[in-house]
């Protein structure tokens, strides 16, 4: 899409564009503001809004790309489009449209330059509608889950959104993290200290890989923890999408898997065993106070006591 024309569109408030009429005017923090040739990530309103400056125009685009939703805030210029970061997708920064051939349009904001400050016109809040990830959010708060660590990214952006809402709601703590590795490790030790579960998380693919060694920690000590990991959505499963567990990824996860059941394995081995053991002493120390009791009292009736025990 780089050889398309740098769009000519003058205004974002047309009738068929997605540009919000009714909001509020928010004012922008001049330190948010982007150099010429420049796109930025704003927060306004608690709302992340893609500002970007193409021939000294300043415009504003809600800050998710139509395609799959990757953050336009930190694409580039190029050619007077605005690039989104994942794919590579165009848009006009200043309505949002695509370039000719394309449907999917961002969604623009109106942008007003006072000589006081710079404004931008959002719409009314959507009104929150409860997810499957709140869902799975309010089942792990019931289980006693207090603690989250984990990494943000693509293909988790929805249950860290609930997660922001349980926080928000004094139900849980989330504690961010750079490495994924670090997120298993503190959850499984945040396990054995507490005894109470917790949750590590990773994006889907690699992020989910990097988890394992803590979890392997957690198996090992036996600690609580409580895996998620991203996926990508169902319609491109197996299809070699991008972050979908590859070969190489079921291979390692196979091979852990066979690890892990030989593991548990070769402990029930030893678990039956101790407590062959065990019955076999208890019954050998019945027989010898069986023959002693039966050598010192008299034939005939006797009444046997035993204790149950585990
Ligand atoms: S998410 Fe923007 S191009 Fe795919």
């Amino acid at each position: 899409m780089s050889a398309s024309p740098a769009p000519t569109s003058p205004a974002p408030t047309t009738a068929d564009d997605p540009c919000p009429a009714t909001g509020e005017w928010h004012r922008l923090d001049p330190a948010e503001l982007p150099a010429e040739g420049r796109v930025h990530t704003a927060v306004v309103d608690g709302r992340s809004v893609a500002l970007a400056r193409c021939g000294g125009r300043l415009s504003a685009l809600e800050n998710r790309c139509p395609h799959q939703g990757g953050p336009l805030g930190e694409g580039s210029i190029e050619n007077g489009w605005l690039r989104c970061p994942w794919h590579g997708y165009d848009y006009d920064p200043a309505t949002g449209r695509p370039p000719a051939g394309f449907t999917d349009a961002a969604v623009a904001y109106e942008v007003d330059e006072r000589p006081d400050a710079s404004y931008v016109k959002l719409p009314p809040p959507r009104p929150e509608v409860r997810t499957v990830s709140d869902v799975l959010v309010e089942t792990l708060v019931a289980w006693g889950v207090r603690h989250v660590f984990g990494m943000v990214g693509h293909s988790n952006l929805g249950f860290a959104d609930a997660l922001r809402r349980a926080e928000a709601r004094g139900d849980l703590a989330y504690v961010g993290i750079r490495h994924e590795g670090a997120a298993s490790f503190a959850a499984s030790a945040y396990g054995k200290l507490t005894g109470r579960p917790a949750v590590c998380f990773a994006i889907a693919g690699p992020g989910s890989t990097n988890l394992l060694t803590g979890l392997y920690d957690a198996r090992l000590d036996g600690a609580p923890v409580i895996a998620i990991s991203g996926q990508v959505p169902s319609k491109v499963l197996g299809r070699g999408a991008l972050l979908l567990a590859t070969g190489a990824f079921n291979l390692t996860m196979w091979v852990l898997g066979a690890l892990f059941a030989l593991f548990g394995f070769l402990s029930s081995i030893k678990a039956t065993t101790e407590r062959a053991t065990e019955a076999w002493l208890r019954r050998s120390k019945a027989r010898r106070l069986r023959r002693q009791a039966a050598a010192t009292l008299p034939s005939g009736p006797a009444l046997a006591g035993a204790v149950a025990q585990g």
